[in-house]
């Protein structure tokens, strides 16, 4: 089978990332497409060493059946998602847009990839934090109840697009910062997003919300998310309440032969995870006192599983190909 594919940002982190993922796994592309804002006019792609111009996204430049990896941001995603749709073309798109609609699945393939059948029209990519975290909460969901889960999250510039990074690197060149922008250098920002009426801000809320969504349970998660100045690379620190006792051996057998997850108990870093395709679950260990509380360290490259990677294996799903996972 072979199919027309599109890539809808494709001069952004994510997209350039997808477009390495689909060279990297053969994905079966007929037709390729480069879609991104009238800014990118006369820019070239490059797909499995061919140049493609970079087009902008209209029902005329669209074939009936393509897919597009949508990787804009959810302002510019609800403009061409639904005109997409009518035209025909098949989507999974990063962005926050849609991943709340009660319609739209929201998919992370080890976690609730059965729910994939093939015939949407449309599938929402999770934010980067949350793939991470539901990928090793849901081997552990399915052994104990979940009372709870406190998550940290340490996040990575990038995981702002490429606007931010440059920045970064602005900062680090000593440039001075620019007007409107964060402090990212040698700094925290604890507030990544408007916060709601009750404090928390649009990062912990996506945490909150789609965490429950994909692993289809009700439980709190207590986030509290920042942005460090790291390139690439999420780090999230986890603490999960069970209804029963979980001895941490039992659940580092259990994620050790989850296929995407890594076991490791000595300390890894976001430099260990960057480029890579594994979920890390680091150091678990049991509270002294509570054996029913187990604590981690959670890493991915946020580029790869917690985008592109996701996106492209929700793609294989769709169309039977793909290592099983
Ligand atoms: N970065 C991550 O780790 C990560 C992880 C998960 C999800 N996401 C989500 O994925 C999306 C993309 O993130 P990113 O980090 O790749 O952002 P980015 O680096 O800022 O790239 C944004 C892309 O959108 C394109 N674009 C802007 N306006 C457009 C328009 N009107 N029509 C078509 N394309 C347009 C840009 O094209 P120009 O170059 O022409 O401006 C660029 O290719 C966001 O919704 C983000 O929240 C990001």
């Amino acid at each position: 089978m072979m199919i027309s594919v599109g890539v809808v940002g494709a001069t952004g982190l994510v997209g350039a990332t997808m477009i390495s993922v689909l060279q990297e796994r053969s994905f079966p592309v007929d037709r390729f497409h480069a879609f991104a804002s009238g800014e990118s006019r006369g820019k070239t792609v490059l797909f499995r060493n061919q140049n493609y111009p970079v087009e902008i996204i209209s029902p005329e430049t669209l074939c009936k059946g393509i897919i597009l990896f949508g990787a804009t941001s959810a302002e510019v995603a609800e403009k061409w998602i639904p005109q997409c749709i009518e035209s025909g073309a098949v989507i999974i798109d990063n962005s926050s847009a849609y991943r709340m609609n009660p319609e739209v699945l929201l998919a992370v393939p080890e976690v609730n990839g059965h729910l994939i059948k093939g015939t949407e029209n449309l599938i929402a990519n999770p934010n980067c934090s949350t793939i991470q975290l539901v990928v090793a909460l849901s081997p552990l969901a399915a052994m104990r109840l979940i009372r709870w889960v406190s998550v940290a999250t340490y996040q990575a510039v990038s995981g702002a697009g490429y606007s931010a990074l440059d920045e970064l690197s602005r900062q680090q060149n000593r440039m001075g910062i620019k007007p409107g922008a964060s402090h990212l250098h040698e700094n925290i920002i604890t507030r990544i997003g408007t916060p709601d009426t009750n404090g928390y801000c649009d990062e912990e809320l996506k945490l909150m919300h789609e965490t429950c969504k994909i692993m289809n349970l009700d439980f709190p998660v207590f986030a509290s998310t920042a942005r460090v100045p790291v390139r690439t690379g999420h780090t999230e620190s986890v603490v999960v309440k069970f209804n029963s006792p979980l001895p941490a051996e039992e659940a580092a057998s259990v994620l050790t032969n989850t296929p995407g997850i890594t076991v490791s108990q000595s300390g890894c870093s976001p430099v260990d995870v960057v480029n890579t395709d594994t979920v890390v679950v680091d150091r678990i260990r049991n509270y002294p006192d509570d054996p029913t509380i187990l604590q981690f360290w959670v890493l991915a490259d946020n580029l790869r599983k917690g985008a592109a990677l996701n996106a492209v294996q929700i793609a294989e799903k769709m169309i039977g190909a793909g290592p099983d996972i």
